[in-house]
């Protein structure tokens, strides 16, 4: 009864003192605040995967891993993709048709993390736990852990990249020409990659080091709809039109490899061929390995989609056994509504120089760094 009162209240705060009051009876653990985690469920239960649109070669990865990966931990998987033209009603109904299925836990890669309110409340209000996958899901109290690489700590290794590769390409300069890059705006990590780039960026155009040409350093004017390569090339090619006639540009910040590429291209398009450009990435695609060795691309970011979903499923078999997932980060990731416990890896940088190294685990890479 007087749970049933207090959740009529709506209130965040309330509802989560009402829920810490509640443990010591219903014997529920606190850390990660998933109020089913001590419940446990059956092993052979329904674990959802929702995954947003193939945007980058993590995605396409991702879903094969999570069909192997939970039929090995012996759940029943159900795998979705929200498709290209329509994801985002797409992941709502596909999130929605899991909790009537009556999955237990539902990871999501959101494609827009900040329109999945509803349907993360109907997860919660049905006893599933949520669990937000590679990008957060924000404005909701029902979301319960997060698991992703350190998002901040990529953007800082891209911001650092650049300046590292901009030095030792031109070493005679004493001010580089740049422009900035930044992701969807509907995805959580854009900014994070960005602030995070910033960070290390930022201290060095206030110095005069490095010069924002076009003068566009604002992320809404950064920012790549849809994560889309033909998007970052049109907004390359026009800042080339408009901003290198007479001059060359030294460096790019992209927040991943698929725009990296269109944006190495569309310089090199527009008539820059004999001086290269420092280009920053993410994702190790096997498409940008080539670029790396061929000194096209200046680096990439080593995130192994493989541990990143195994580390989900370590999160959904923990739940399963009435067990709180390990999280190890209690502060960073604010929704907006509550900081969501996480789970975060991390994220390793890689040039032309370490690149054997850095993927001496992962065969599929190693192969194409060998190969040049
Ligand atoms: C992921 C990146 C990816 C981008 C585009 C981000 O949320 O963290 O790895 O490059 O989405 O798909």
């Amino acid at each position: 009864m007087k749970k049933i009162l207090l959740a009529t209240t709506a209130m965040a705060a309330i509802a989560a003192f009402a829920l810490a009051g509640c443990s010591s009876d219903s014997g529920r653990g606190e850390a990660g605040g998933d109020s089913s985690a001590a419940a446990g469920f059956p092993a052979d239960s329904t674990i959802g995967v929702a995954l947003p649109d193939k945007t980058s070669e993590n995605w396409v990865l991702a879903g094969q891993l999570f069909e192997d990966g939970l039929a090995e931990a012996g759940f029943k998987g159900d795998v979705q993709y929200a498709g290209a033209s329509n994801p985002v009603a797409d992941q709502q109904q596909q999130i929605s048709a899991m909790v009537t299925s009556g999955a237990k836990v539902i990871i999501i890669g959101a494609t827009d993390g900040k329109q999945l309110g509803t349907q993360a409340a109907d997860a919660k209000e049905s006893g599933a736990t949520v669990i937000a996958y590679d990008r957060l899901i924000e404005n909701t109290a029902d979301v319960d852990y997060y698991v992703a690489f350190d998002n901040f700590k990529v953007g800082q290794l891209q911001g650092q990249a650049l300046l590292d590769g901009l030095a030792a390409a031109y070493p005679d300069k004493s001010s580089y020409n740049i422009e900035l890059f930044s992701g969807a705006a509907t995805d959580a990590n854009a900014p994070v990659f960005f602030n995070g780039a910033m960070d290390v960026l930022q201290p060095k155009i206030d110095d005069g080091t490095l010069k924002v040409v076009s003068g566009q350093t604002d992320i809404k004017q950064t920012a790549t709809e849809k994560w889309a390569p033909e998007n970052a090339t049109k907004r390359m090619d026009a800042l080339m039109t408009s901003n290198y006639s007479d001059t060359e540009i030294d460096g790019v910040l992209s927040p991943n490899d698929t725009l990296g590429r269109a944006i190495i291209d569309s310089i090199a398009d527009n008539g820059q061929t004999d001086h290269t450009p420092i280009v920053t990435g993410q994702d190790s695609e096997a498409a940008s390995i080539p670029y790396i060795m061929q000194g096209k691309q200046y680096s990439t970011i080593y995130k192994d989609t493989r541990a990143l979903v195994k580390e989900a499923i370590a999160m959904a078999t923990s739940l399963q056994k009435g067990e709180e997932p390990t999280v190890n980060d209690t502060e960073s990731y604010n929704n907006g509504v509550k900081v969501v416990p996480a789970d975060l890896l991390t994220p390793v940088i890689v040039t032309k120089d370490n690149a054997a190294e850095a993927y001496a685990e992962n065969p599929d890479l190693l192969a194409l760094v060998q190969k040049g």
